[in-house]
């Protein structure tokens, strides 16, 4: 994902400075195997997506904050692994940057879900910007549609189709694909999480559904409070028959409005073959927001990884124009 995103940065690299007036410098590179790489004259993008990290001691750093504070950046692009449970290390991360005067850019779902409010706050403090657009339907302007683009309305609730994974896997197994054949399949895609049980499960599909409701509903759900039933329980060939049949499986997320929460939800749904979300292949999802004026349903059709990337880099632009 972050090198799909630097890939993206490099090919837009003109536009962005002929349109926007925006320049950019990597002033430095983390991961958990290369470590905290930073030079504020600027790395060699080209040369970091080939895999080639400065060997140089002077350009490593011993922890996070050291990192950013070398790198003296005025913007982090976060994309480590996501942990569904705690959000880290990612939350310090965003909190760090924020901290120290950087704009924050997400497409990790666990700080959304774990710590909202806090970085949210934090961000507001520092006048700089939080934001996570790739987090849910990669670079599509769910999170950015509100409230601007539809001040005034109530968001009663939504429902849709928000993992790719467990969206190959079951298009693939109705192929005639074995579950391990499409798991690793939707690998070659670059759509499963390194662990695909949080795929599989429901995990990542429901942090999905938590952090729509928490920023869109101002509801604060908590991971646990969403019902999640993953794909696993269902055998290839009761993928297959019911295809026959003319439906289809696939894991459907849900939350409604209920007083002051929400009931939220992620299952195995048998849907009709006249259900528009069951025409969704491949990579494809889709969400209908149910507002108390109109239903707004939108749709991703076969997003490929640099798809995550534009979220951030959408992010980006918004970030050093607002
Ligand atoms: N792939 C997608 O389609 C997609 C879509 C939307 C959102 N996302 C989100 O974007 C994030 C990245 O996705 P991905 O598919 O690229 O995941 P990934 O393949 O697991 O890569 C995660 C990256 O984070 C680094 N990392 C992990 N833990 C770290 C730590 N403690 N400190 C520093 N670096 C650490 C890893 O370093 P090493 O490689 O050195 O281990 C790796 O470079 C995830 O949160 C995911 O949920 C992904």
């Amino acid at each position: 994902m972050g090198r799909a995103f630097l890939r993206l940065l490099i090919s837009k690299e003109t536009e962005l400075r002929r349109r926007y007036d925006i320049r950019w410098r990597l002033a430095g590179v983390a991961t958990r195997r290369n470590g905290w790489v930073a030079d504020p004259d600027g790395l060699n993008p080209i040369a970091i997506l080939n895999g080639h990290f400065p060997p140089h001691p002077s350009h490593q750093a011993q922890d996070f904050r050291e990192w950013l504070e070398r790198c003296r950046a005025d913007l982090l692009f976060e994309a480590s692994s996501l942990n569904a449970q705690t959000g880290q290390p990612a939350i310090d991360h965003l909190r760090t940057a924020l901290e120290l005067g950087a704009h924050a850019i997400t497409a990790n779902k666990g700080p959304i879900v774990h710590a909202f409010r806090e970085l949210i706050a934090l961000a507001q403090e520092k006048k700089k910007q939080f934001l996570f657009e790739s987090t849910v339907m990669d670079g599509v302007p769910i999170f950015s549609m509100f409230p601007l683009g539809l001040p005034v309305t109530d968001l009663r609730g939504f429902s849709g189709v928000l993992n790719s994974t467990t969206n190959v896997v079951l298009t693939e197994v109705e192929k005639g694909r074995s579950f391990d054949e499409a798991v690793r399949r939707a690998q070659t895609l670059g759509v499963a999480e390194s662990d695909p049980t949080a795929d599989l499960d429901g995990w990542d599909a429901a942090v999905k559904v938590a952090a729509l409701a928490i920023v869109l509903m101002g509801v604060p759900v908590k991971l646990e409070q969403v019902q999640r039933t993953g794909i696993r329980e269902l055998s290839e060939e009761k993928i297959r028959s019911v295809r026959g049949a003319g439906m289809r499986y696939k894991l459907v997320c849900r939350a409604e409005r209920r007083g002051d929460g929400a009931d939220c939800s992620v299952k195995p749904e048998l849907l009709l073959a006249s259900d528009p979300l069951a025409n969704l292949e491949g990579t494809s999802s889709a969400i209908r927001f149910d507002l108390d004026v109109f239903g707004l349903s939108i749709v991703e059709h076969n997003p490929g990884i640099e798809a995550t990337g534009y979220g951030m880099l959408a992010d980006f632009v918004r970030a050093v124009q607002l």
